[in-house]
């Protein structure tokens, strides 16, 4: 883009921002399914608890949940829905669990999954999970599970990919990283992305977003290859590394953290990968056969393919999460102001396409999980996890007294058409 352009460009976001003008729906809320002051978690036993907690392998300040979700069995309205607990640092005594029926003093409570024996090795095991950022679960009722293997920039073990059938709880896939593809103790591998063949379960890929090592992994899963894509287009950009939410900033200095692919719905014969880094606003495309060829990904080659990445354009605040629907809507959990923002693909990404579906300053505080789903009759729902991570990170801390993580949700058309969510 020629220099001019570009400035004036940064004026106009600028300005667009300031005056709050991305187009904006109707004030809505979405649905809300679960409320927490604090995590509650399920312990094997009372003596398990204790151990853990006289251990330091248990601080309740150090649960903060990030992903969420949700999978309906054919023809079940009621979905099962799994959040992840990172292992910022010790003290979270497992990372991936789902809500169950129990009310707590201070939330729902939580059940390790798969199992609790799965998470108590703390990285001691790597067969275990060590650190779950985020999931998603595939067409073919699978959970793919993304183990940044490390803690506290850490590498007790090799960032590690399963695929558990969520009917049979039996894994089915297994990938472990190999030595090349990430930076020891530096890497943190953060969201999974699957493409999977419409006829065959086996056959596909799986990107892999690297936020602190700033790069995408992918994996060919039927050849079992992978590689590794890193360039000056998956880094943060200085301009985004604060962020200011409810007039609360706190610094993150993160890579590429977002991935989604054009819907195979849309019958588009170049089909593309988004991505975005989170401490940028920029937002990316490639194409996804471009991507797809290892043999274009020579590792450590930052110029790799370079003319093949497009700044689609600059949205003025930090996403954090992303998700596709069927229809080509790329939504995103943006920061400033605290909202679910829009972008139709088929069009060019600027303000004027950048439509603000709700903005919900109480109730979404950081964004870290949406999902997109199909519910039992098949309807596209959006779900949302939010944990007000800029007091978890700031110098307060959070305060236990008021609602911190929730997960809501709303049909996407609802969404879309601004129609009331429930
Ligand atoms: C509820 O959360 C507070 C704040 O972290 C914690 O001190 C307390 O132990 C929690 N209670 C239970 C039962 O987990
Ligand atoms: C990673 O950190 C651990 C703990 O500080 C250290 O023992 C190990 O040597 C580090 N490895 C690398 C490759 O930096
Ligand atoms: C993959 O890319 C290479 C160039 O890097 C090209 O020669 C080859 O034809 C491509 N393969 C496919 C299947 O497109």
């Amino acid at each position: 883009m020629d220099y001019t352009i570009t400035i004036l460009w940064l004026v106009l976001s600028a300005a667009a921002l300031a005056t709050g003008q991305y187009e904006v729906e109707p004030n809505k809320a979405m649905e809300s399914v679960f409320e927490a002051q604090n995590l509650e978690l399920a312990f094997p036993s009372p003596g398990e608890r204790e151990r853990v907690l006289s251990e330091g392998l248990y601080d309740p300040n150090s649960v903060i949940p990030i992903d969420v979700d949700v999978y309906y069995k054919h023809g079940d309205p009621t979905p099962s829905i799994f959040v992840t607990i990172p292992r910022f640092a010790k003290g979270v005594p497992y990372s991936l669990a789902y809500v169950t029926n129990e009310a707590r003093p201070n939330g729902t409570l939580l059940q390790a999954y798969p199992s609790y024996e799965w998470h108590k090795s703390h990285g001691a095991d790597c067969n275990g999970l060590t650190s779950v950022y985020r999931t998603q679960i595939d067409e073919c009722g699978r959970m793919w599970v993304l183990d940044s293997g490390e803690i506290d920039f850490v590498h007790y073990c090799p960032p590690q990919l399963y695929a558990i059938d969520l009917e049979s709880g039996q894994v089915v896939h297994h990938y472990r990283m190999p030595e090349r593809l990430y930076k020891r103790n530096v890497s943190r591998f953060v969201t999974p992305t699957i493409e999977l063949d419409s006829h065959n379960c086996d056959v596909g890929f799986v990107y892999m977003a690297d936020s602190i090592g700033d790069g995408i992994v992918v994996y060919d899963v039927a050849a079992q290859q992978s590689w590794r894509i890193e360039n000056k287009f998956t880094y943060p950009h200085p301009d985004f590394g604060t962020f200011t939410i409810a007039g609360d900033s706190f610094q993150l200095w993160d890579g590429t953290v977002s991935i989604t692919l054009t819907p195979h719905a849309l019958g588009v014969k170049q089909r593309m990968m988004y991505f975005h880094s989170l401490s940028s606003d920029w937002q990316m495309a490639i194409p996804l056969d471009v991507v797809n060829n290892g043999s274009n990904w020579k590792l450590n080659d930052v110029s790799a393919a370079l003319d093949q990445f497009i700044v689609l354009g600059k949205r003025g605040s930090q996403c954090v999460a992303a998700a596709m629907s069927e229809t080509g809507m790329l939504l995103c959990g943006l920061v400033s102001p605290a909202s679910i923002l829009a972008w139709n693909t088929r069009t060019p990404y600027t303000h004027q396409n950048l439509v603000m579906l709700i903005e919900d300053e109480r109730n979404l505080q950081f964004t870290s999980g949406l999902k997109i789903v199909r519910n039992h009759e098949g309807k596209e729902e959006i779900w949302a996890l939010s944990n007000r991570l800029q007091k978890a990170f700031g110098s307060g801390g959070l305060d236990y007294k008021e609602i911190n993580f929730r997960i809501q949700k709303c049909g996407v058309q609802e969404l879309l058409n601004g129609r009331p969510c429930y």
